[in-house]
């Protein structure tokens, strides 16, 4: 192999040996218009040692990046801080080429790759290692912490003292494909939208647990000057911000922001949710309305992280709620939001059960529900528009209310 990749230098001694996929647009449901990179890096510590490895069609392009400081055979230790395929897709083939002293991850680690590569021998090699465990590299160290669920059984996140480098994997990234490698390099307005993107469609759900970590943490006096994550950049001026916004993002506080999502099949159900929005600005709240025809999924959890209100709107087809809601509805779901109100609406034809049933599942995800679903047959009257209107002010008054309680 003759590929040009070079190594990225983070410190005198890590060095970023990871790939760039700037093609991807999907992460398992969560639209990444900007692509994503898959981080690994290098520790020349007197013991040599890998962190993490790549996407498994990048795995050339990993091992170039490390050729370029040393030969791979050099590389002593390797880590698998999460076992999901974008970081271990390439593990066995990498530890061919290696031929690694050892490699380790945590327990339940070492079960998970197991169960993803039991056809590989290299993988029954690998060792555990425990929960606040600690490995020697010689001129310096590396501690082990697990982060059960955060965000899979087997994640745990590893920690130089003497650099005060915690490799973070998963935890405080981004999906953004960038030839920057540093999280100050990247115009801050990107940086905040794809952190708030990848929390909100990622880590939202255990929120509880991010509170608890970062209070460990916090216990344990770690401090930090860089926290190189395996997806984005890598946090080194001021890396605490994006740990402060992670704490603030898992405490789910209400805030002045309503969204309505909805779809619409003859425009019925559109002039509804543009009724409804014009009643909240009539209050000065900040609303964003986001037809399913043009927002995906993951974009609707983007902007629900920083609401307080969810508006759901959904026509009735087949008895039905309109396709695309449905989907919305068990996206959400999963993910877990939290404190938020709401009411339904929605255009029908002689049924009418997208309504009661888009209630049913704001019921489910624990949403306050302020009012009644709006129901228009056909077509809303003048009536019905100053109900949607109405609604919306009402709604907006409550919600200015709870977020100064
Ligand atoms: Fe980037 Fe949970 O994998």
């Amino acid at each position: 192999m003759n590929e040009p990749f070079k190594a990225v230098k983070i410190t005198d001694t890590i060095y970023w040996v990871g790939a760039i996929d700037w093609s991807l647009r999907d992460f398992h449901g969560y639209s990444t218009s900007r692509g994503s990179t898959y981080n690994a890096y290098l520790i020349l510590a007197d013991k040599i040692t890998l962190v993490d490895t790549v996407k498994a069609p990048y795995k050339d392009e990993l091992i170039a990046r490390i050729s370029s400081l040393i030969n791979p055979e050099d590389i002593n230790y390797i880590i698998s801080n999460h076992s999901e395929m974008d970081h271990s897709g390439c593990l066995a083939e990498v530890m061919r080429i290696v031929k690694p002293e050892a490699t380790f991850a945590s327990a339940m680690g070492v079960k998970t790759l197991s169960a993803h590569f039991a056809e590989d021998k290299e993988i029954a090699a690998i060792k555990a290692v425990q929960n606040g465990e600690v490995l020697d590299l010689g001129n310096m160290s590396i501690t082990f912490l697990e982060t059960k669920m955060l965000h899979w059984p087997d994640s745990m996140i590893s920690y130089i003292p003497q650099q005060k480098f915690l490799f973070s994997q998963d935890a405080f990234g981004m999906h953004c494909a960038t030839s920057k490698r540093f999280a100050d390099e990247i115009p801050a307005d990107i940086i905040e939208y794809e952190s708030e993107k990848y929390y909100a469609n990622i880590l939202l759900p255990y929120s509880h647990l991010i509170a608890k970590l970062v209070q460990k943490i916090k216990d344990m006096g770690l401090e930090f000057d860089i926290i190189a994550p395996d997806h984005g950049p890598v946090w080194r001026k001021n890396p605490l911000q994006i740990v402060s916004k992670y704490v603030e993002w898992a405490e789910q506080k209400p805030r002045e922001k309503v969204i309505i999502s909805y779809d619409t099949m003859w425009k019925s159900t559109d002039l509804m949710a543009r009724s409804i929005a014009d009643g909240i600005m009539s209050k000065g709240m900040e609303v964003k309305l986001l037809p399913l025809s043009s927002f995906h999924r993951s974009d609707v959890m983007t902007e629900l992280l920083t609401a307080g209100a969810l508006i759901i709107g959904s026509p009735t087809m087949n008895n039905n709620l309109y396709p695309t809601v449905a989907d919305l509805f068990f996206y959400m779901k999963g993910l877990k939001p939290k404190n938020l109100i709401g009411f339904a609406f929605g255009a029908y034809g002689w049924s009418g059960e997208s309504i009661t049933q888009a209630e049913e599942f704001l019921k489910e995800m624990n949403v306050e529900l302020t009012n009644p679903g709006i129901k228009a047959k056909y077509v809303p009257t003048g009536e019905v528009l100053i109900e949607c209107y109405n609604r919306g002010a009402e709604l907006a008054e409550k919600l200015s209310l709870k977020c100064t309680q």
